[in-house]
């Protein structure tokens, strides 16, 4: 009889929103009339920009004629995209070539990918909370073990709470002397809303060259920075080209949630070993794995995406991204002022909060759902140091937000 991957059986319940989904849903078919305010998946609500949708419409109808039709493009995207991508990167400090970018359909898809480039013996590090994407993939790949206590045996978890301002620390390994192979940091950090200083990223480059690590740095937020002097790339560090894949996103940058386009960046300075002990360029292995299994992101979303670039594609999403920064503002303030412990929310998107008393996340999740009819997400769904903790999304309409802050300072105090 056909075996399954016995690795599926080791991940921990359902995918953390599919679960959240069905709560919700769950709770709309008992309460029928309820007006439920959905601040858990970070999915924006605004329209595409102008700029965006002119952009796409026209290359919908270039596909309509002979003479401009295409056909299969480039897997590692269009020229006419990979060029201003590259200059943006220059614009923020960071060397990046347009052929070291790979346009893909979404950073969930890439650094869910990614790991099948690396060995299935490599110590794998993790940020306690984290996107559970890190963490399920390899769980699905074979590298975790089994899980106890909502952790799994062969993983490192690196703790990011308020006791430590939410700064990962160095790992120091799965056993002492003993160093990790790849490191997962997310900068502005999905779900707590923290941003690493630049200080810790010199010191995490310094590390991983020391220790021939590679750091696998997801930067889909790193547009909703609002503070000056942060980081937007790592590539921005000295050195970080030769220890670090940067991942980011158009979908909460731009509104492509939906539609589906993101980058990766695989420097050609980056090096791992082989079974022999051999150098090998990591970016021709990721080349490889993209020709082989993926056959781009469509022509008309790659022409989309190359006028978020444009100075007025740049404007046009730099005024939505302000529009949910206020959102994040208006649910921070409103909170703290509610008598919550509050974090995040000033250089991401993500609000991080304290659940009051001793409830459990989950506990909380279901409060808020049944008294304020309002939906987060559990801080426990992202890791057991969430455990505790509440995440709230400043993707949605403004008068849902303020309703919402309304709601939870009249009907769940803290
Ligand atoms: C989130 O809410 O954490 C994100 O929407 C998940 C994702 O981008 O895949």
């Amino acid at each position: 009889m056909t075996k399954i991957n016995s690795n599926y059986q080791k991940l921990q319940a359902g995918y953390l929103f599919p679960e959240i989904g069905k709560r919700v849903r769950a709770f709309a078919a008992a309460n029928p009339a309820a007006k439920i305010i959905r601040l858990g998946i970070g999915d924006v609500v605004l329209p595409l920009p102008a700029p965006v949708l002119e952009a796409m419409h026209a290359a919908v109808d270039e596909l309509g004629k002979p003479e401009s039709f295409k056909g299969y493009g480039p897997e590692q995207g269009y020229d006419f995209l990979l060029q201003p991508i590259s200059e943006h990167f220059k614009s923020q400090g960071a060397d990046v070539a347009p052929d070291e970018i790979f346009v893909s359909d979404g950073s969930k898809c890439d650094t869910a990918n990614i790991q099948e480039i690396f060995a299935v013996d490599n110590v794998i590090a993790v940020t306690d909370p984290v996107y559970p994407v890190y963490v399920d993939t390899n769980v699905m790949a074979g590298r975790t073990g089994e899980a106890a206590n909502g952790r799994y045996g062969k993983l490192v978890y690196m703790p990011t709470t308020a006791e430590n301002g939410f700064d990962p620390e160095i790992p120091k390994g799965p056993s002492p002397g003993s160093h990790v192979d790849l490191i997962y940091l997310c900068s502005p950090n999905n779900p707590t809303g923290a941003v690493m200083p630049r200080s810790s990223l010199e010191k995490w480059v310094a590390y991983a060259k020391a220790t021939e690590a590679i750091i696998l740095f997801d930067a889909a937020y790193e547009a909703f920075i609002t503070e000056p002097g942060m980081v937007h790339s790592i590539y921005e560090i000295p050195g970080a080209r030769e220890v670090a894949i940067e991942f980011h996103s158009l979908s909460k940058t731009a509104g492509f949630t939906g539609t589906r386009c993101a980058y990766t960046v695989v420097p050609k300075d980056l090096k791992a070993r082989n079974d022999k002990g051999e150098q090998v360029a990591v970016h021709s292995l990721w080349n490889r794995r993209q020709t082989t299994k993926f056959n781009g992101v469509s022509y008309p979303i790659q022409k989309a995406a190359a006028a978020v670039f444009t100075p007025a594609g740049a404007k046009a999403i730099r005024e939505n991204i302000e529009y949910y920064m206020e959102n994040a503002r208006i649910i921070r303030e409103g909170l703290r002022a509610a008598g919550y412990t509050v974090y995040g929310g000033i250089n991401a998107p993500y609000i991080w909060l304290k659940v009051p008393g001793n409830s459990t996340s989950w506990n909380f999740f279901d409060k808020l759902l049944n008294e304020a009819q309002v939906v987060g997400t559990p801080g426990s769904g992202f890791g057991s140091c969430g455990e505790g903790y509440f995440r709230l999304s400043a993707f949605g309409f403004r008068e849902n937000v303020l309703e919402a802050v309304e709601r939870i300072k009249s009907r769940v105090k803290p």
